[in-house]
């Protein structure tokens, strides 16, 4: 079975440096990749941090923060990232943007390096096919945000192999998360069941069954869930809850999964949610106050 210590990063966003603070806590070194070099920066600022974070919480010592922050390290092109035993991708819900990024690390990887995406829906044969490898490619699926969420969802592409399976079973396990497997098909497991209930918690708004508030609160006291879905849909972003939508919907050919047009319509105002200090909630003040 592989061994795995240096792992590759590519995309320095909301899953990307979260990924990255979850392996270099649990003692790997880190590469992290971005086609913008500033984002590497600021990824390493909310980086440090979130550390903090769980440092206050006395989750972690402060010096296991420290050590973490600096087993993390820039690099500045995928050639830096030849050396590295694994590569985690972690760039835009983007098929063709995901291809490319694949495309061109088969180029200089070391032959022996597992590549593993993070998408949330893509398929996981399509995007091995567009690689030099596709036995050692696998999906790799972190929760929002990676380093509280206990679940990765592992996806086997037709041509995973099974020492690639066994050998991410085994880095899942270092993190202390649990695995979730999932088979290959739109959105796998988590988002084919999470993404219609957020859509249709935007038909709610839409068809004006309640209000924001009234439908976060409902399933935040109704059914206990730790946010309420227009909450969450900001939380992961509304772009990116747009494009699993439309993953299921294409990839399933079923009516039941179209995207909310209110959904649409936002994405295309560009209110993308937290990230961008609006969606369905305004964050420009103190506490997030709702839009509709
Ligand atoms: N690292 C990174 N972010 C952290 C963190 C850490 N160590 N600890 C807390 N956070 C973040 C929270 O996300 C949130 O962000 P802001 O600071 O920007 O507001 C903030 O810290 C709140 O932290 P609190 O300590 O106040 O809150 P909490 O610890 O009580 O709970 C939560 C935060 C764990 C996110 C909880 O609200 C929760 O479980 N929410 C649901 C999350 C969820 O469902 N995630 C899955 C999304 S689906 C997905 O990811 C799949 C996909 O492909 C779309």
């Amino acid at each position: 079975m592989a061994d795995i210590k240096t792992i590759g990063v590519i995309g320095a966003g909301q899953m990307g440096n979260g990924i990255a603070h979850v392996f270099a806590l649990n003692g790997y070194d880190v590469l992290l990749n971005d086609i913008d070099g500033e984002r590497i920066t600021a990824a390493l600022g909310v980086i440090e941090g979130n550390l903090g974070r769980q440092v206050a919480k006395a989750m972690i010592k402060s010096d296991a923060a420290k050590t973490a922050l600096a087993r993390i390290n820039p690099a500045g092109d995928f050639p830096a990232l030849a050396d590295c035993d694994l590569v985690v991708e972690a760039a835009i819900e983007n098929q063709a943007v995901k291809k490319e990024i694949f495309g061109t690390l088969s180029k200089t990887l070391n032959k022996d390096a597992i590549m593993a995406s993070n998408t949330s829906s893509i398929s996981i044969t399509g995007l091995a096919s567009s690689t030099d490898r596709p036995e050692k490619f696998i999906g790799l699926h972190f929760m929002n945000p990676a380093p509280v969420m206990k679940l990765v969802e592992v996806i086997r592409g037709i041509a995973t192999s099974k020492e690639t399976f066994e050998t991410t079973k085994t880095l899942v396990q270092s993190l202390g998360k649990t695995m979730a497997v999932s088979e290959d098909f739109p959105a796998f497991i988590v988002n084919r069941v999470l993404m219609p209930m957020i859509n249709e918690a935007i038909y709610t708004l839409y068809e004006g069954v309640g209000s924001v508030e009234s439908i976060d609160t409902g399933l935040k006291l109704g059914a206990n869930h730790p946010m309420g879905p227009l909450e969450l849909a900001d939380f992961i972003g509304l772009d990116t809850c747009l494009a699993i939508m439309q993953v299921l919907y294409e990839g399933l050919a079923d009516t039941k999964y179209r995207p909310c047009p209110l959904l649409v319509k936002y994405v295309e105002a560009g209110w993308l949610g937290k990230k961008t200090g609006r969606g369905f909630y305004d964050y420009s003040g103190a506490a997030p106050t709702p839009t509709r």
